[in-house]
């Protein structure tokens, strides 16, 4: 008896979940793997991916389009909540990993699998995103990652692919570790792990170096309705077609590049290059948005709230209970985000230039030093003395000694 009978494994098409699938049936002694490969929008030939996994032992080998829904259910929440881990990145590698567990245990649930697998390594976030998500799902399922107990290096995963009739393209292999959807692109390893190295250009792919960006700026105006991004330059547009069109117009400029050192949640320090055109600039617009039309004391309580919102998508906890409680809120906020953003792009910055929404709380008649003030400046006087008086109080109380 092996680990699993019947097992539906996350696929990339590339060589760890490749040689997951014989490592999964000769040292797991699993008799079936289904493969399940989630088109996310990174545009690769998935057609192939799926008949690599049925050369590679897959009895099945699942295609599913999940582009939609990422932007959907996972990317419009995560922009509503101005989501940025260690207030810098848009987690667009986070977000993917809740939806792809739900694909996997969809699937597991579909066709009786008692078991889900993921190609992750021991050191990474997204098998704890993997592993929690799955559970959150459907705790009855067994979460196996062969990848984290092989120990074997790439050389010999490659060799032991090959010994179990594999075949690998022989491509002058990258050495980074890369991973691609709409919202954007990770990349890690090889030079970038000296994080004094600057990251050579050839890690970009969304963004152009400022050296190659137009010498004229360009203005887009993002319009939100009820905090989701829903109009470009004012036409209707799909929030998904939204995204796809700003990571060309804003990575043309050179916007949407982060380079950091972030703590991940297995207690590493990584150097990490993103790339998310789109998502940071619709975070910076939507942002500024919610300064225009949410009360002073909401905006400033919902910092913090973002702040662990944006902790718990890193740290895996899509599914969980505070998570649910935060989506409460962070809804309960939006109902009158809505207006438009102007945003000038140029030489790698996405500057917000102007805002304007039929339900602002800016009042200009408030607002002005012109002639038409509104404001009651008598009322100042009195307000004033009220809000220093304990701070008075403390004070002629100081000096009695
Ligand atoms: N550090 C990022 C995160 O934890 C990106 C991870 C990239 N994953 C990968 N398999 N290359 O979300």
């Amino acid at each position: 008896m092996g680990r699993a009978n019947r097992v539906v494994l996350a696929y990339s098409g590339g060589v760890d979940t490749s040689v997951c699938i014989p490592y999964l049936k000769n040292e797991f002694g699993v008799s079936e793997v289904i493969t399940l490969a989630a088109d996310l929008g990174q545009g690769e030939d998935l057609d192939a991916i799926r008949a690599k996994a049925l050369t590679a032992g897959a009895t099945e080998s699942l295609v599913v389009q999940a582009t939609e829904e990422l932007v959907a259910n996972y990317a419009v929440p995560a922009i509503q909540a101005n989501a940025l881990y260690e207030n810098r990145y848009p987690l667009s590698t986070a977000l993917a990993r809740p939806l792809i567990a739900k694909l996997l245990v969809d699937a597991a649930n579909e066709y009786g699998a008692d078991a889900v697998a993921h190609g992750c390594t021991g050191k990474g976030n997204d098998q704890v995103r993997f592993d929690v998500s799955i559970t959150a799902l459907n705790p009855n399922l067994k979460v196996l990652a062969p990848a984290r107990e092989w120990g074997m290096s790439r050389q010999e995963a490659i060799a032991y692919g090959e010994n179990h009739g594999l075949t690998f393209a022989v491509k002058k292999s990258s050495p980074y570790s890369i991973d691609f959807n709409v919202l954007g692109r990770s990349i890690e390893a090889g030079p970038l792990e000296n994080p004094w190295n600057e990251a050579l250009e050839e890690v970009f792919a969304m963004t152009r170096a400022i050296a190659d960006t137009p010498d004229e700026p360009e203005y887009v105006e993002i319009g939100f309705t009820a905090g989701v991004p829903t109009h470009l330059n004012g036409e209707a547009i799909s929030t998904l077609t939204l995204i796809e069109t700003l990571n060309t117009l804003a990575g043309n400029h050179g916007v949407g590049r982060v380079d950091m050192i972030e703590n991940r949640l297995v207690g590493i320090k990584s150097r990490e290059i993103y790339e998310a055109p789109a998502l940071l600039v619709l975070v910076a617009a939507h942002r500024d948005l919610e300064s225009l039309t949410l009360t002073a004391d909401v905006t400033q309580y919902k910092r913090g709230v973002e702040d662990t919102y944006s902790r718990l998508v890193y740290n895996g906890l899509w599914y969980s209970p505070l998570k649910a409680a935060l989506d409460g809120f962070i809804h309960q906020t939006q109902a009158r985000v809505s207006g438009t953003v102007r945003v000038k792009l140029h030489k790698g910055n996405a500057q917000i230039v102007g805002r304007q929404s039929d339900t602002a709380l800016y009042s200009e008649a408030l607002a002005t030093y012109g002639r038409e003030d509104q404001f009651d400046h008598q009322s100042a006087e009195g307000f004033i003395y009220v809000w220093g008086l304990p701070t008075r109080i403390w004070s002629e109380q100081l000096r009695q000694g």
